[in-house]
């Protein structure tokens, strides 16, 4: 032992491939924004995170009351056979598909929140080598931050596929260069993707299945925001799977978050391919809290319920109608079709999102936290902003007025 007291003593060693991450968006807004006070008088206003604001239904708060007995006892890392059932049942009516053909002992999980579970499937999928080489994790441009953390986390080199405006704002499935796709262990879909709002086609999920399975590769499809959408609803990757009879190598995660505006509640599940969640459940035995019983409750009840889903989607469609009012003709605007996030060119997203902060007390994401460079160094994202229409349709429509002011 020497005598050095703890402040001088060095640093233990620690993971690299945590170094080595970009810091998550929201750190480096605020670093962006920090020393930028607002002006006086204005009450600051989030656009940026894209947290629901609803009120969450009421239904949630009675069911965790009801099971209030329950907190003493730790949950199971598989859930209640009633959260499986109802999720099961809520799948089939709404994707169509045949009874049991999502298994609800063995092809359904849930999950403390998708986010954790995004986080995981590379510690499931990914192995030392593919094809000789280093695995590839693919994942969307832009993208949520949680893609790129777990794929670099598990030791793959995170891909990264463009889905701009010229390939509707979705990755080319047809630009995939073989040599890439053997190399692949993992491809993360989100569809409606954060933060274009671009919805896949039944089509688009064909194809990036007939993929993952042509070589052998598991297709994750991030479907959180299913439940908001503008015009029609959104197809799932499971009814593409359904018409091949089977749902080997897919795995599609949906959340309350969005659907039930409870992201506090920290639920939702993940269900597809059984032998693929089953090698999930023994990752998560060693690694997962589950999810605590009475919140399993209240998630049962609320895949059971729509009556609070549609209001949902009412609401957000009015603010969607509060923007485009404002924005159609400016900065690219189209109505997303699904998802509640505005992708909006601004020419330079970090000067606006400055810009916003400094005269109008807003926060946006400048799109180059959102995304990152192609192979020839450039940030496509770079001119867009993202905007959370999550405040009522009048706040939304004064915020617009703002960005048409201060931007226009
Ligand atoms: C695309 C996407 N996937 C997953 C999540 C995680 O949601 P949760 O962990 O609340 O289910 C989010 C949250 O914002 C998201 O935008």
């Amino acid at each position: 032992m020497t005598g050095a007291s703890p402040s001088q003593a060095p640093m233990p060693t620690g993971n690299p491939r945590l170094e080595g991450l970009t810091d998550y968006p929201f750190t480096r807004l605020a670093a962006l924004l920090a020393g930028v006070p607002p002006r006086a008088n204005l009450e600051p206003l989030s656009l940026a995170v894209g947290e629901p604001q609803h009120t969450p239904p009421a239904l949630l708060t009675a069911a965790l009351q009801a099971n209030a007995h329950l907190w003493g006892r730790y949950p199971p890392v598989a859930g209640t056979p009633e959260f499986r059932a109802a999720v099961a049942d809520w799948l089939e009516r709404r994707y169509a598909l045949p009874a049991g053909f999502v298994d609800r002992e063995t092809g359904i999980l849930p999950v403390a929140g998708t986010r954790e579970a995004l986080f995981q499937l590379p510690l499931l999928t990914v192995p030392e080598h593919r094809a000789g080489r280093r695995p590839a994790v693919l994942i969307p441009n832009p993208f949520y931050a949680v893609y790129e953390g777990a794929a670099a986390m598990a030791g793959a080199e995170p891909v990264f596929l463009p889905a701009f405006a010229d390939t509707g704002f979705l990755p080319d499935l047809d630009a995939l260069p073989p040599d890439l796709l053997e190399r692949t262990a993992l491809f993360y879909l989100c569809t409606p993707a954060n933060p274009q709002g671009a919805v896949a086609d039944l089509d688009y999920l064909r194809k990036a299945l007939a993929l993952a399975r042509a070589y052998d590769f598991v297709l994750a499809v991030d479907e959180c925001y299913a439940e908001i959408w503008d015009r029609a609803a959104p197809p799932g990757a499971l009814e593409a799977a359904r018409e091949t009879g089977s749902t080997a190598g897919l795995v599609v995660l949906h959340s309350l978050s969005k659907r039930s505006s409870a992201a506090g509640l920290r639920s939702g599940f993940i269900a597809g391919d059984p032998q693929l969640l089953q090698r999930f459940a023994r990752l998560r035995s060693y690694s997962c809290a589950g999810t605590p019983l009475p919140a399993l409750a209240a998630a049962t009840a609320l895949w059971r319920d729509e009556t609070h889903v549609e209001e949902n989607r009412r609401l957000y469609r009015a603010k969607v109608d509060a923007a485009d009012s404002v924005l159609a003709g400016r900065f690219g605007f189209y109505r997303p079709p699904g998802g509640f996030f505005l992708w909006l060119d601004v020419g330079d997203g970090e000067a606006a999102a400055r810009t916003l902060w400094q005269e109008a007390a807003i926060r946006v994401v400048p799109g180059a936290y959102l995304s990152r460079p192609d192979a020839d160094g450039r940030n496509r994202g770079r001119p867009y902003v993202r905007v959370a229409l999550v405040h009522d349709a009048e706040t939304v429509a004064r915020a617009c007025e703002r960005i048409v002011r201060l931007l226009g």
